[in-house]
Formats: C-alpha cells, sequence, structure tokens
C-alpha cells in the first residue's frame, strides 16, 4: 500500500461519505476506520464497502489515550483525517461534558499519539482536522464567515470545536506538526442520523408526525450536499497547503422555514399526496437556548485556490436525500428503535 490514512468517524454521516470516496478513489491506500460506534455510528452506512481488500474498521474511542496510541502503533499511519465528534447542538446543551471529552479530549489524544509516532518525519505526514462554521459564532443579517473571521463561538457543541481546532493549530505552531482544518456549513443527504433537521422532518413526516420548528422559524443556514463537502475534503488532503484553513460551503442561504416548505412539497410529491399534506404538519415549539441566528460561508478561497465548488443545485441534492430515505425507511426504523425514543421523548415533549 501507497499510504496508511486513519479516518476518525467514519461510520458516521459525514465520515461514511468520505471512507467511501476514499476506499474507492484510492485502492492504493490502506484505510482504516476508528469509529466507536455511537448512536450516530452504524456500520449499515458501509456496506457496499466493508469487503473492500484496503478498507480495515477500527472499533474504539478517541477518548482512550492508551489504545490510540497502540493504533498508531499498529499501522504508522501516514494521515489523519479526523471526523469522529459529538455533534449535536441540541445534545451538547443537555450534555456538555460528552462533548469536551470526545471533541476536545478525544482530538488531543490523537494529536499526541500523532506527535510521538510522526515526531522524526513529520515532512510526509498531515493532519486534517474536520471541523465546523459554527466555531465563528452567529452572523446578523449581512456578512460572511472568512477563514480570518475571530471564533465566537456561542454552543456548547461549537465551543469544544473551536477548542479542538485551537488544539491542532498549537500542534502545528508548537510542534511544527502539519496539518489542515477545514470549517464547513451545513450539511445534509444520505445516512444522516434523524436527530438534525432534514432527515427528523423527513422521518416525522413519513409517520404523520409534528414538524417541531423552533422558535419563529427565522434562523439561517447554509446547506452543503455531504458528497461535495466528501470531495472537497479529498481535495484539500491532496493539493490544500500546510498549516491554513479552507471554509466550504454551499452558497446556499435558507430560512429554516423556507426550507421546511420546500421540503413539504417535494415530499408530498414524493408519497403522492395533496399539496399542503405535510405543511399541515408544521409546529411552532420553544426555542433552542442560545440558537445561533445565522451562519453563512464565503468559500471564495477553496474555490479560488484549489478550484472546487458545490457539483449540486439544493433542489436536486434534496431531491436525491429524499429518494435515498424512502428506498432506505428500514435504516430509518432501525436507528429510529431503542434510545432514539426516549432522546425524542426528552426533546420535544
Ligand atoms: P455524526 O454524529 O454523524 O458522526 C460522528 C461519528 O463519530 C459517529 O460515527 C460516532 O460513532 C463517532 N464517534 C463519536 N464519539 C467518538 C469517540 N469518542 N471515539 C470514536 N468515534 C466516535 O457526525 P457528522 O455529522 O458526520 O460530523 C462529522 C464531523 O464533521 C464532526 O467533526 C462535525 O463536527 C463536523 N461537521 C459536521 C457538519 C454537519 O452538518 N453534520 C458540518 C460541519 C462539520
Ligand atoms: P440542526 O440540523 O440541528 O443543525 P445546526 O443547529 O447545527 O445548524 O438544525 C438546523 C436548524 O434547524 C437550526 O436553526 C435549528 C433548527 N431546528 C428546528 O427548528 N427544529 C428541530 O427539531 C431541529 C433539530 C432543528
Amino acid at each position: 500500500m501507497e499510504k496508511t490514512l486513519l479516518i476518525t468517524g467514519g461510520a458516521g454521516f459525514i465520515g461514511s461519505h468520505v471512507v467511501r470516496l476514499f476506499v474507492k478513489k484510492y485502492p492504493n491506500y490502506l484505510i482504516v476506520n476508528l469509529d466507536k460506534l455511537t448512536y450516530a455510528g452504524n456500520l449499515e452506512n458501509l456496506v457496499d464497502i466493508q469487503d473492500s481488500q484496503n478498507y480495515v474498521f477500527e472499533k474504539g474511542d478517541i477518548v482512550d489515550r492508551d489504545y490510540i496510541i497502540g493504533l498508531f502503533d499498529k499501522y504508522n499511519f501516514d494521515g489523519v483525517i479526523h471526523l469522529a465528534a459529538e455533534s449535536h447542538v441540541d445534545r451538547s446543551i443537555t450534555n456538555p461534558m460528552e462533548f469536551i471529552m470526545t471533541n476536545v479530549v478525544g482530538t488531543v489524544n490523537l494529536l499526541n499519539a500523532a506527535k510521538n509516532s510522526w515526531k522524526d518525519c513529520y515532512e510526509s505526514k498531515l493532519f486534517y482536522h474536520v471541523s465546523t462554521d459554527e466555531v465563528y459564532g452567529s452572523l446578523g443579517n449581512e456578512g460572511l464567515f472568512l477563514e480570518t473571521t475571530p471564533y465566537d463561538p456561542k454552543s456548547p457543541y461549537s465551543s469544544s470545536k473551536a477548542s479542538s481546532d485551537h488544539f491542532v493549530r498549537a500542534y502545528g505552531n508548537t510542534y511544527g506538526m502539519p496539518f489542515v482544518i477545514s470549517n464547513c456549513s451545513n450539511n445534509y443527504g444520505p445516512n444522516q442520523f434523524p436527530e438534525k433537521l432534514l432527515p427528523l422532518f423527513i422521518n416525522n413526516i413519513r409517520n404523520n408526525k409534528n414538524l417541531p420548528v423552533y422558535g419563529d422559524g427565522l434562523f439561517t443556514r447554509d446547506w452543503l450536499y455531504v458528497e461535495d463537502h466528501a470531495k472537497a475534503i479529498d481535495l484539500i488532503y491532496h493539493k490544500g497547503s500546510n498549516f491554513e484553513t479552507y471554509n466550504i460551503g454551499g452558497f446556499n442561504e435558507w430560512t429554516n422555514i423556507d426550507l421546511i416548505h420546500e421540503l413539504c412539497k417535494q415530499m408530498n410529491a414524493a408519497l403522492g399526496v395533496a399539496e399542503g399534506t405535510s405543511e399541515n404538519l408544521i409546529t411552532y415549539v420553544k426555542d433552542r437556548p442560545g440558537h445561533d441566528k445565522r451562519y453563512a460561508i464565503d468559500a471564495s478561497k477553496i474555490n479560488k485556490e484549489l478550484g472546487w465548488k458545490p457539483s449540486l443545485q439544493f433542489q436536486e441534492g434534496l431531491g436525491l436525500t429524499i429518494d435515498w430515505y424512502m428506498s432506505n425507511q428500514n435504516w430509518l426504523d432501525n436507528v429510529t428503535s431503542g434510545d432514539y425514543k426516549n432522546y425524542y421523548k426528552k426533546q420535544y415533549s
């Protein structure tokens, strides 16, 4: 094998798309997927590539320092693409400590293991940290997040991701460890756990359940199809400059309520029900505490320097997403049995 790469969180939503892309595109790379298989991790996401010659799955916890050191000894990685994280803002509000452990302590464990394993050969190595636009805080009606925008995280989730970004840069600055960081906007697409807005609402519509819109519904997010994010990660890993940050975004801002109306329209068509049927499920509920008003990314750096841009228009990406969930209702049924019911009750009752 030409290279051995560690991808963390590869059984999750974005990670599974990154693992698939790398396993298929780089038959000469050994791809080691390390995942704890929390509620968000699901090996069903990877059945199509699980028997590939250049793919290995390792079940483990990035918070377990000795285990991570042992994994670096076992594989002698050339690079890391780090996606493992606790990723849902609402869960970070009820249980911030889990986020500090995985997102901060877990990231520092990986950095330490990489430092010890790579210290004499940094020039051929790369630590790629996958982060979020939420580290920049919340925008008013105007403006976009640039790579130079000062960090101003406002939720326990975004604070833990900001902290992990700082540690990655500190390892670059202090020890010379080559790194790249990308900060991406909201992803959507197949395999996203139905706690995030779009899959939650798709699942609720198919079950004829209320669609809980937080606050006035006028919060704005920029949406990117997950496979376009995976392609950007591939490009940055191979062509990005070390010690740099790249913002990734969809050039695709929506207020939540407009997005939900678009989803309802497409779901009515997919289910073959009358116009207005899904819309009748919209229910305004209590707002999320500290809810960030608007995220919007200026992705011109990655566009100019690496030639990346989103390949899909939103309507098309949303159609593909709905098709996937409607054709994989067993996947939805499996992930919404058990603990999900307790989560849903606590979060929405
Ligand atoms: P996800 O919650 O779907 O998946 C996270 C994965 O990490 C799961 O497979 C889980 O089992 C694994 N994991 C969690 N804790 C772990 C631990 N302690 N040890 C090992 N594995 C562990 O998340 P996602 O939406 O795919 O996000 C992936 C990354 O991308 C995260 O770092 C997130 O901050 C970032 N990101 C997400 C979005 C988005 O819109 N979803 C946008 C920008 C950046
Ligand atoms: P989410 O998918 O949780 O992503 P993030 O908070 O990381 O942007 O939420 C997207 C938007 O949808 C956000 O403004 C919160 C809102 N939202 C609801 O209105 N209702 C819900 O049940 C959920 C989960 C989110």
